[in-house]
């Protein structure tokens, strides 16, 4: 099972860094793939840690994908790292084990301190079309821009029944990214 999650990180000198990732999850094992380059690789293996946000703020995720990568922290419980004040709850995790590769290494880590902070408050499709823009976002450069605007279509149904303001602000900013890739005024 993957779940989408906001992964924070820090490098040798206390640096956070925060960046959505999809974690798959193997019984109590916690993998993380980042695709080469990536900050996160860098600092999960300075540190040997990480933690894992579980979080229903969309713009975390958007704001990530469009340059708003500074969103408030605070410090982990039992780990070398920072916990996303806006996370519902989170989980930290301490590196097990690499397996290298050229593109994307798979990082098996373990848990060691998971708390809720706040309720889960049910799924929301709006939520689930950002989160699915911010993806294709991130590979614009892959895609043919006809796919992009099919998707979109398709996001925008569930997204304009249900959204909220955060989920509202949060596919502003990625409608500004795609509208300019596509080469359209915003
Ligand atoms: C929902 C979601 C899931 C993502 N999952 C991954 C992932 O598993 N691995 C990855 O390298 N990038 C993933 N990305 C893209 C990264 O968040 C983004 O490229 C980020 O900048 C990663 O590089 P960094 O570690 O240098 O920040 C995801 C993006 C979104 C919106």
């Amino acid at each position: 099972m993957i779940q989408e999650t906001i992964v924070t990180s820090q490098n040798a000198e206390g640096l956070v860094h925060i960046a959505p990732m999809g974690i798959h999850i193997d019984g109590d094992r916690f993998i993380i793939l980042p695709f080469r380059p990536s900050t996160t690789l860098d600092n999960i293996l300075a540190t040997g840690s990480a933690v894992l946000n579980y979080c229903d703020d969309v713009r975390v995720f958007a704001g990530c994908l469009t340059g708003r990568r500074d969103w408030p922290v605070q410090p982990a419980e039992k780990v070398q790292g920072s916990v996303l004040v806006g996370a519902l709850a989170h989980t930290e995790l301490v590196l097990d084990s690499v397996e290298d590769d050229a593109t994307r290494p798979k990082l098996f880590c373990k848990a060691v301190y998971t708390v809720n902070h706040a309720p889960f408050q049910g799924f929301n499709r709006a939520q689930f079309s950002v989160l699915e823009a911010a993806i294709l976002i991130s590979r614009l450069q892959w895609l043919p821009p006809e796919k992009i605007a099919t998707e979109i279509a398709y996001l925008k149904i569930g997204f304009e029944k249900t959204a909220g303001p955060r989920e509202l602000e949060a596919w502003q900013w990625l409608m500004v990214v795609i509208d300019a890739h596509q080469g359209r005024s915003s």
